[in-house]
This record gives C-alpha cells, structure tokens and sequence, in this order.
C-alpha cells in the first residue's frame, strides 16, 4: 500500500508547486484545510504532513502543529511556506518539524525531505511496536496474562517443560491449549527438536492411524509404499495430540501402548520401532466424564493425565480481559493498518461484563472485526459487535428475580440497583473502591449496600 501525505492548505485549491511535487512521488496525496486537519489525521493516517502556510498568521500556523503533534508525537511535519510567513517557519522548526521550505520550492529537495520523513516515521513505529511487545511483561511468550490463575499456568509450564512427562492440557475451546502445547516444547529441551501435531477430530480413524504410525508397502491396497508416521519423524521431539477424546477405540489402545512401551509397530508391519517423542494432548470435553460413560479408556486417560494443566474459561480471569484486548488491538491495528490506539471507558467495561463462550479466541475475533470494520483511534461503542453491546442488558434479564426489561414493565428500583452493583463489583473484579468510582456513590455507601443486598464484595 502507497504511503500517504496529507497536504494541508487554506486556499480554495491546493497549492500546484507543491501538488505537482508530491503527486510525482510514490505517494498517495489527501487533502485537508487547517481547521479539519484533526478528522483528516484520522480519516487518512498519514505517514508525513506537509503544511503549505501562506498567510503569516501565526496563531493559524501554530494550531496546526498543535493539532498533527497532539495526535501523533512523531509524526513528521514539513513546512512550506513563502517568505512573509518565514518568522513562523523558524519557530515552527524550533518547536520540532522534520523540514522547512520557502517558496519557490526547491522541488528534488522537497521530494527527498518527504521520503526521508516516511521512511524515519516507518521506522519510529516499528521501534515503538517492538518496545510495547518487549514491555509486554505480562505474559510467557505469546500468551498474554497477569491474573492469578494464568500466571500459575506460566509457571507449570515452565516446570512442566523441563520434564519428559506426558501433559494433558484441558480447557474449553478457544482458552489457548494449542499455544500452550507450543510453549511446553519451546520452553523443554526437545525445543530445537520439530513438534508436530495432529488434530485426531479432523482425520478419519485409518488414516488417524497412518498418520500416527506410519505404514509398510503392501499394508493395504493402495499403500504402494513405506509411509513413515508423525511419531517417527517427531523422533527426539514432541508430539501434539490435539482433540484427543476423539481417538477411537482401537486407537487408544495402540496410543495406551505405546505410552507403555515407547515403541510401535507400522500398520501392516512387524518390526517394533522405538522413539523418544514427548507427548503433549488437549481436549476441551470432559475426560472423566467420557470414562465414566465408556467412550475413552480409563487406563489411557491416567496415562495422559501424568501432569494434568487446566486453562480457565477468560470469565474466570476477568483481569485479563484488558491485557488481551490491548494486545490484539495493537496487533490487529498493525497487521491491518489501521491506527486504533485505545478503548473508549464503556467498552472496556462492556469487554469485562461480557461471559465470552468462545474464549481468548472470540475476544481476538470480536476486536479484529472491529478494526476491520472501523477507521478510528479509539475503540467506540458502536463498533461494537450487539452481542456484546447488549451483554449488560441481557443480564439484566437473566437475573433470575429480575423481571423482563421490556418497556412498558416497572422494575422495582431496588433491583435494578442491586444488579448495578453486583455488576459493577464483578466488572471491578471485586475491587469495591473502583467499584464505588463507577457508580459514582461513596465508598462507604457501598460497603452499606452490599451489606443490605447480602452480597459478597
Ligand atoms: N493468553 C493468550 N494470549 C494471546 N492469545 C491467545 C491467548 N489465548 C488464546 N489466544 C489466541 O486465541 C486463539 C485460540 O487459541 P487456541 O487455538 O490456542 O485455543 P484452543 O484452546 O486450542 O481452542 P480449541 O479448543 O477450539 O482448539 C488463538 O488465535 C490464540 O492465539
Ligand atoms: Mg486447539
């Protein structure tokens, strides 16, 4: 995508010496008046701002200096102006432009400084982006977390890698299991060793087994050669087993076996083949319940379970909510060129009361559509996907002594301020001082409240 400059002018048409310059570049050319330069900035995001400023008016030129620098620090300015405007040239290089031209323009000169200035903003943003990841303290890896629960997680990981021992990572859907499978190998000493992985829901049970084991020429029609398995070529590294409350059967005994053995045979053959793979699955259904109900073997699932690592729901991490979304945000922003810097207050509140059913996975989605879908700095309301707008709405009714909130119904006032406080509590995650700020009532208001509602704080 070409860079784009935007050409601030006053007069009723843009300047030609100058438009003549830079429609000559490789450039894209938006335009904006001195007063809209704001909506431009935003509307455009640029990646330098040249100021045609004619008139010697400085309380004009200055406002559009204010406004570029206020809206992004290092964002590079260029001044070109004619000489009675010179005084406020100086001033205006003082005060931090990337460059000042006088009228006539010297045109190649002019061309060079506006290359120089995107190239040094391309590169200022990418050194900003890779402090804030560096800065990213909050995490192992790329997994993002600072709630208590998740930070136990960090730490077994970190232990558990550093042993052979076979993991079982449970967690419903989207919590991140496939990036904690990688961070298990990266953090053990196999990590120079290749991990691979099979999803054993998203391959029929043959070829599950083909897959896994491999296959001597003749195991089968068709089979017109020696197949080598996943748990060969995985030889000295990990192996992850993803889905794997789907593995049928006869396959768990054979997985059961070599969980015993370490070796196997490929399907078709008789020579038994040892290797050292570490073992690493995930599911997101209920084991213990499918043992109970006779669908998974009992025997393998103690087997896998050596190191059980349970990731909770994101709605029994709610402190993570903030960090997640910040960091896709910064991502998606980058990944699609966007400039979304923040979250309006609301929204993030409206992220914390959500329950996110699909996890990690539908807060990252929720927020790319967003950018996607929306040029802005700051994340607004109305960006916002009605599932989650209506998130506070919705539990307002499913308060279970709650009635409807539908119009034309009275709710009694008393219950309508306990559902704000009980959300406000959990939205605050428990903290009752933040809480009180949100709810603009004193602290000790609440504390009495949440006394006379019998709730917990
Ligand atoms: N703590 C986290 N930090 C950053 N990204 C995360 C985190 N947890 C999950 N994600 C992202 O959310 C998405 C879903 O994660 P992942 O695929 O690991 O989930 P999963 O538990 O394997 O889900 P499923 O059971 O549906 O396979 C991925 O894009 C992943 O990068
Ligand atoms: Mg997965």
């Amino acid at each position: 995508m070409a860079s784009t400059i935007l050409l601030v002018h006053n007069g009723k048409q843009a300047p030609s010496a100058v438009e003549n310059v830079l429609s000559g570049g490789e450039w894209r050319v938006a335009f904006s008046s001195a007063a809209d330069v704001r909506t431009a900035l935003i509307r455009e995001a640029p990646e330098t701002v040249v100021f045609y400023h004619e008139n010697p008016s400085r309380e004009n030129a200055s406002r559009v200096f204010d406004t570029v620098k206020t809206f992004d620090d290092n964002l590079p300015l260029i001044v070109v102006a004619n000489s009675k405007a010179l005084e406020d040239a100086v001033a205006l290089m003082k005060a931090g432009a990337h460059d000042y031209f006088s009228l006539p323009v010297d045109k190649s000169n002019l061309k060079n400084s506006v290359a120089h200035a995107i190239k040094l903003y391309g590169l200022t943003k990418r050194v900003f982006l890779l402090e804030s990841q560096m800065g990213m303290k909050e995490g192992l890896d790329d997994i993002v977390g600072c709630s208590p629960k998740m930070l136990e997680v960090f730490n077994l990981v970190q232990m558990v890698a550093k042993s052979n021992a076979t993991v079982l990572i449970l967690g419903e859907s989207g919590t991140g299991k496939e990036l904690v499978a990688k961070a298990i190998h990266r953090h053990s000493p196999r990590a120079a060793k290749i991990l691979l992985d099979i999803n054993c829901g998203a391959i029929p049970r043959e070829l599950l087994e083909n897959e896994m084991f491999g296959h001597e020429r003749g195991a089968y029609t068709g089979a017109d050669r020696r197949y080598i398995g996943s748990f060969e070529r995985a030889n000295g590294g990990s192996m992850f087993l993803d889905e794997i409350s789907e593995m049928e059967p006869q396959l768990q005994v054979k997985l059961l076996r070599f969980l015993q053995e370490r070796n196997f045979m490929r399907v078709g053959g008789t020579e038994t083949i040892n290797v050292d793979v570490r073992i690493i699955a995930a599911t997101n259904r209920d084991l213990t319940k499918m043992v109970g109900e006779g669908r998974f073997r009992e025997d393998l699932y103690y087997r896998l379970n050596v190191v059980p690592l349970r990731i909770p729901p994101l709605r029994e991490r709610r402190e993570d909510i903030p960090l997640l979304a910040k960091y896709f945000l910064q991502r998606m922003s980058a990944k699609n060129e966007k400039i979304f810097l923040d979250f309006a207050p609301q929204v993030m509140d409206a992220l914390i009361s959500h329950d996110w059913p699909g996890n990690v996975r539908e807060l990252e989605n929720v927020i790319e559509r967003v950018v996607v879908l929306h040029n802005d700095t700051r994340v607004k309301m109305a960006h916002l996907p009605p599932v989650i707008k209506d998130a506070t709405k919705k539990a307002v009714a499913a308060a279970e002594d709650l009635p409807q909130a539908e119009e034309g119904k009275i709710i009694p006032l008393e219950l309508v301020e306990k559902y704000a406080i009980e959300s406000a509590l959990r939205g605050c995650m428990g903290n009752v001082a933040e809480a009180a700020r949100k709810l603009r009532i004193g602290q000790a208001t609440l504390y009495r409240k949440i006394k006379e509602y019998g709730l917990k704080s």
